[in-house]
């Protein structure tokens, strides 16, 4: 058989980084993220002053058919938007009603899910942790941590597709900001009906 090279050769992906050994990850700057966090004034200075990475993923063109199984590591570097805890732009999957599963390899953070009917659902991770995304759940990893890069692990049907549209036009309904020290979830106020 002919197969594609991730089936010829396991894909390593480094313990502490999280980053693979067969091809370069996909990436995300603040520039990547502009209106994403609640801070825009923020998030365009951290743009302006280095221009850091958010977040890594891969895309390791495995073909979007619902019998094959995309696949990859997530990669969010510690940090925040004023108040707002480093996380992932986050989608819908086109084909709405399809699952994912992330494992939490390192770090520590939190994916952040809701449906279209506006059900919230919001699940902390830890190494060695596995957090189940239901289908029609539009889902972000978030990075609770100061310090430590949250890295997981995911799969969902390769067919799945990704809706960003709803969300960077409006956000999630809630998001995660710093307080006292510690996280919590609250309204957000540019979400809109
Ligand atoms: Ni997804």
């Amino acid at each position: 058989m002919d197969f594609p090279s991730y089936v010829n050769k396991p894909v390593g992906f480094d313990a502490v980084t999280g980053l693979a050994d067969s091809q370069p990850a996909l990436a995300r700057h603040y520039s990547d993220m502009k209106n994403m966090y609640l801070d825009e004034e923020a998030r365009q200075k951290l743009e302006d002053n280095g221009n850091a990475l958010i977040y890594n993923f891969y895309d390791f063109g495995v073909p979007e058919k619902d019998s094959d199984l995309a696949f990859g590591t997530s990669i969010v570097y510690p940090g925040k938007v004023g108040d707002e805890y480093h996380m992932t732009n986050g989608h819908f999957h086109t084909i709405l009603d399809t699952a994912e599963i992330y494992y939490c390899q390192a770090g520590y953070g939190m994916m952040m899910m809701e449906s279209p009917e506006g059900d919230v659902l919001y699940k902390e991770m830890r190494p060695g942790q596995s957090v189940y995304v239901p289908g029609r759940y539009a889902h972000r990893s978030i990075n609770l941590s100061d310090t430590e890069t949250l890295i997981t692990f995911y799969v969902f049907r390769a067919d799945a597709g990704h809706d960003y549209g709803s969300i960077k036009e409006k956000g999630f309904r809630k998001i995660v900001v710093e307080k006292d020290g510690k996280w919590e979830v609250v309204d957000n106020p540019r979400w809109k009906a």
